[in-house]
């Protein structure tokens, strides 16, 4: 109560201009504080007295001051980096209205700076060369390795100078198909130093899909290992990469050299199967160059990153990060939302494979000279109280992961947790879906024991880092709300109109005015860029996400409005599942919808129309999930196949998935009016199947 009377106290003072941040109005009443009080968790006295944000008086006046003057604000913490040679007169400059031209987001335009730089050299000179920059636990307890921060700088020229030698050059695309080993954020940053643009494929995607990225940026070189084993299995990537190369090879894009690591723990080099004259073993070869590399100085703006993402239509979209603006805010955001301090050990349990794994594995963390763990293995293996062990093992003090890894361990028995101490822990993090709040107790009261504050973080691949999240220590929380914007963000919540809506409401998240980390373009079309995220509603970045939000100010996050699936937190297009299902020669139109699944958060459920005579089998049925497993990747299969004899559509032959969805997930008195549909006893037969 200490704590919570100090806060209200905080908040009794606040000046008047706080009132003037229409979402924070209730919050700053602190009479609605006094109100919820059963439902608030506050951070301990001394948690919040350590904290970088102590208050929410000190969120406020850090917050206002980076809406009312960004310039300001982001060049002050930008000036701590290194820059060759500063950014221009304009710190930023940003049109996010489509009715005003295209849409344009510069940050620190001018400046010249190098991201490899600032997370290793920058941190070698102040000190911190003997400063473990990584932890890597193996698959396997007891198989493990360290790299301090000057082990990691020569580690990365090393590759670096081996890029520049292959005639990789500034703006050349590299592709990497890594499991999560050192080499991964090794290959990144070595890219980063040389300019080149990197562009990660999560080491779960299949061969057709890691040709399609290919395809789509030409790489000069893609990075690979020959296998990894992940829990009992061992997955063989260097065949995935090799079918991927010959089916990009035949769409015209054929790659000179593939720098394949040997992982030895999982595979030998004498079983992998060998191109001569494309493949290089990297042990064979980068050791033998300098450890010294000099810098490729880039524009603030010059491209970092390219990372494929799904959409509600069509291919993957190339998301463009540039160096200046996301080196700024991932380094910020990390320090705030987890309180980063120079002792802590963090944890994030992302694969640098997305991009949670790119900025708050890699990037955050190192520029703020972190200690990182990185895990390769499978959470649950050998049990499911491995990440206690390594959160033991290596005293981590900050753990980020997902809801569904919380839900998939709620499962098991809690003396899995209370076996390990876990006392180091102090701070913990969750992202990729909503938490609901019965996982965020359970994360919060068993692992945490009630002491750690959780920074349930909302953000995208396209916003570069966080954007909605806690700053422990300055909010009492609630359960499942991310609560309130970070520093620079302009989250607002629009009506169906586009209308913003003020006070308590629901609607689609937005937001307002441009932040450094914010993605820049689609890699070859800016136009689907403004189409999709500046179109729906003129003005605004649109999320894609719905959000309601309390009397209190609280942002709730509801989940994707589009027909994007969210499956373990991972992103998945309807149609692209859809069109791996269809591309089954006995399958005539398919139709996907996401059903509320317990520990995945969603499931992918598909209605799949065979072609005329064709009978349901068993056999087809795994027939067409294969399909979905060979062109996306494992994660990405159907949960459920509903045979469906059509599908229900309006006359004008649009599918109603609004139906569908009800179907799915057994809301069957929920259907509404179906009296438009062409044909309205479609749904009588798709009912009718659902157990078949
Ligand atoms: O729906 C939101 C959900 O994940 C989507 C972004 O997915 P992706 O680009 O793959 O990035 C995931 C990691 C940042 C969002 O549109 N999402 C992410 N974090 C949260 C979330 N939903 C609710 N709460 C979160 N903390």
């Amino acid at each position: 109560t200490t704590n919570h009377l100090r806060h209200v106290e905080s908040l009794a003072t606040m000046p008047s201009g706080a009132g003037n941040i229409p979402h924070l109005n209730a919050i700053v009443l602190g009479e609605a504080l006094a109100f919820e009080e059963n439902d608030l968790i506050f951070p301990s006295d001394d948690f919040s007295r350590q904290a970088h944000v102590p208050s929410p008086l000190k969120y406020l006046e850090m917050y206002e001051r980076s809406i009312e003057d960004p310039a300001g604000f982001w060049s002050d913490i930008a000036s701590s980096f290194y820059w060759k040679q500063k950014w221009g007169q304009q710190v930023y400059l940003e049109n996010l209205d489509v009715r005003k031209g295209d849409i344009r987001i510069e940050w620190f335009k001018g400046g010249i700076t190098n991201i490899c730089y600032n997370c290793l050299d920058s941190n070698v000179e102040a000190g911190l060369g003997d400063k473990i920059a990584f932890y890597w636990e193996g698959n396997e307890p007891g198989v493990d390795a360290t790299l301090t921060y000057i082990q990691l700088l020569h580690n990365v020229c090393q590759l670096a100078n081996y890029l520049k030698d292959i005639g990789v050059k500034k703006g050349d695309a590299v592709v990497v198909y890594l499991p999560m080993l050192m080499e991964l954020p090794i290959t990144m940053l070595a890219c980063a130093r040389i300019g080149a643009v990197h562009s990660v494929v999560f080491a779960g995607f299949s061969a057709e899909s890691l040709a399609q990225r290919i395809v789509d940026c030409k790489p000069k070189v893609v990075i690979t290992c020959n296998a990894v084993k992940r829990g009992s299995k061992v997955i063989h990537l260097k065949d995935i990469v090799d079918a991927a190369l010959i089916e990009s090879s035949e769409s015209g894009v054929s790659i000179d050299v593939c720098l394949t690591y040997e992982n030895q723990s999982a595979m030998k080099k004498e079983s992998t199967k060998w191109k001569e004259e494309r493949d290089v073993w990297w042990q064979d070869v980068i050791p033998k160059y300098p450890t010294t590399c000099a810098v490729e100085w880039v524009d603030a703006e010059d491209p970092l990153f390219l990372l494929y993402t799904s959409g509600s239509t069509g291919k993957p979209k190339g998301v463009v990060h540039t160096t200046g603006g996301y080196m700024v805010y991932t380094a910020t955001t990390f320090k705030y939302a987890f309180d980063y301090k120079p002792s802590d050990i963090y944890w994030c349990t992302a694969d640098c494979g997305w991009i949670t794994g790119h900025s708050y594995v890699t990037y955050g963390p190192l520029l703020n000279g972190a200690s990182a763990v990185i895990f390769e293995g499978a959470p649950n293996y050998p049990n499911p109280g491995r990440c206690w062990d390594i959160v033991d093992k290596y005293q981590v003090t900050i753990f980020y992961t997902a809801p569904t890894l919380v839900r998939s361990l709620m499962r098991d028995s809690d003396e899995y947790v209370t076996r390990y101490s876990r006392k180091s822990l102090r701070v913990l993090g969750s992202v990729g879906e909503p938490i609901n709040p019965s996982a965020w107790r359970w994360f919060f009261n068993l692992v945490g024991d009630s002491k750690c504050p959780i920074s349930d973080t909302w953000w995208q691949t396209e916003t570069g880092g966080f954007m909605i999240t806690p700053l422990p220590g300055a909010w009492p929380q609630k359960p499942g709300s991310a609560t309130f914007p970070f520093f620079g963000v302009q989250a607002v919540i629009v009506d169906e109109k586009g209308v913003e809506i003020e006070g308590e409401c629901s609607g689609y998240l937005c937001v307002k005015s441009s932040w450094p980390g914010a993605f820049r373009t689609l890699y070859g079309d800016h136009e689907r860029y403004e189409t999709t995220y500046f179109k729906p509603f003129p003005g605004y970045y649109f999320s894609g996400d719905g959000c309601s939000r309390d009397k209190d100010g609280y942002h709730w996050l509801t989940g994707r409005v589009d027909d994007v699936i969210n499956v373990s937190g991972h992103r998945i297009g309807t149609a692209e599942v859809e069109s791996a299902l269809v591309s089954h020669p006995q399958c005539a139109e398919a139709a996907v919808v996401g059903v509320e699944h317990e520990v995945k958060g969603q499931g992918i459920y598909a209605f799949v129309t065979l072609v005329e005579g064709v009978p349901y089998s068993e056999e087809l049925r795994k027939g067409l999930i294969l399909n979905v497993r060979k062109q996306i990747g494992a994660f990405a299969a159907p949960d459920k196949v509903h045979w469906a004899p059509g599908l229900p559509k309006t006359r004008s032959g649009k599918i109603m998935r609004r139906i569908l969805r009800k179907i799915a997930s057994r809301q069957l008195d929920e259907l509404g009016d179906t009296s438009t549909l062409a044909d309205p006893n479609v749904v009588d037969q798709l009912i009718a199947l659902a157990d078949v």
